[in-house]
């Protein structure tokens, strides 16, 4: 059976927290092995600058560390293609060339795009640059530069993989050609996990648990977690129910058994919330426990080796495709 082709990436934003690996990185561990697919999965520095193009600084290091994260997560080099966007500038070449055919509304129009400028002015960036008018065309060249037909991503990357779709549709029929596939999203309905504080995940509200965490950090936060809001004293009874934060990480990370000790010990006092939040800390500690084993393993000089192997690799099909777009759009 021909393997089909999946494509997907993720901005560097500095170390990820569970709720990445929970939510993406875990399902593209499992995606690349079923050795169902030619998997690619990339580190999209370009689009971190689409809204961050002054923060520079950190990108190095942050680039380092979410690699480190990949790797440590499972993402495997000798199964999937593993590099940096910006060390393939044939990308940056498919994106001028697909961003001439692109009409300027379908940028425009996209919903996606509205969400991020939003996104974007809670930063404190007020004006669209063109660099973000741009971010969906871009992640369609992301995507048709490897021929990619599916992309693993989140509901809210529907309208730019449509927008992909339309990319892709217009560029075949308008040179005549089946070269390019209509690249499907895949869609996972995975858990997502709150932050600490009940509000989601993000390491700006610093409500995160980082994959990266020591176990002391990692009971630190648990004992933040916001739990059963009416019960006042360790002796009242609290509610599994009412329990905003805590209890449903147990039911993501605990087994059944556990589940079902949590629920009968919460619900009749036997049990405090500071002593749950902690025995949730070690479950949690556990759970992360080899990975974060094998992150601490990595040197920063070997992470850069395993990329730089990955772009080469990534780069001579990035080459053969760029070579036969310019060939379809006679520009060789
Ligand atoms: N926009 C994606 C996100 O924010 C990241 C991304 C960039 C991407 N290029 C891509 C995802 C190509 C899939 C395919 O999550
Ligand atoms: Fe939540 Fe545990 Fe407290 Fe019950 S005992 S309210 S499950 S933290």
């Amino acid at each position: 059976m021909l393997k089909k082709t999946l494509v997907s990436g993720m901005r560097p934003t500095g170390k990820l927290h569970i709720g990445h690996y929970m939510g993406v990185l875990r399902n593209w561990v499992v995606l690349q092995n079923s050795n169902n697919y030619n998997c690619f999965f990339f580190i999209a520095d370009w689009h971190s600058l689409t809204t961050k193009y002054s923060e520079t600084a950190n990108l190095k290091s942050n680039i380092i560390e979410i690699t480190k994260d990949f790797l440590a997560s499972g993402l495997n080099p000798e199964k999937s293609s593993i590099y940096l966007q910006s060390a393939i500038p044939e990308i940056a070449e498919i994106f001028l060339l697909l961003g001439m055919l692109t009409p300027n509304n379908w940028a425009e129009r996209d919903p996606t795009l509205k969400d991020l400028v939003k996104g974007a002015k809670n930063s404190g960036i007020n004006e669209l640059t063109y660099g973000m008018l741009g971010y969906p065309i871009l992640q369609t060249a992301d995507i048709l530069t490897f021929k990619g037909e599916v992309v693993p991503v989140g509901k809210d990357q529907e309208a730019h993989l449509e927008m992909s779709r339309e990319i892709a549709r217009r560029f075949n029929f308008i040179f005549n050609t089946n070269f390019f596939p209509e690249p499907k999203p895949l869609f996972t309905d995975t858990a997502s996990l709150k932050g600490v504080d009940n509000n989601k995940m993000s390491k700006s509200f610093n409500n995160d648990i980082k994959i990266s965490a020591t176990e002391e950090e990692t009971i630190n936060q648990t004992k933040k977690m916001i739990t059963d809001p009416l019960r006042m004293k360790r002796s009242d009874a609290g509610s599994t129910k009412r329990c905003q934060v805590a209890f449903p990480y147990y039911e993501i990370f605990a087994n059944t058994e556990i589940i079902n000790k949590v629920k009968q010990e919460c619900e009749t006092a036997q049990r405090g919330c500071v002593d749950c939040k902690i025995e949730l800390g070690k479950i949690i500690n556990a759970y992360f426990k080899e990975i974060r084993e094998k992150r601490n393993d990595f040197t920063d000089k070997e992470v850069l080796e395993i990329l730089e192997e990955g772009n080469m690799k990534a780069q001579i099909q990035a080459k053969e495709c760029l070579f036969k777009v310019k060939e379809i759009m006679k520009l060789n």
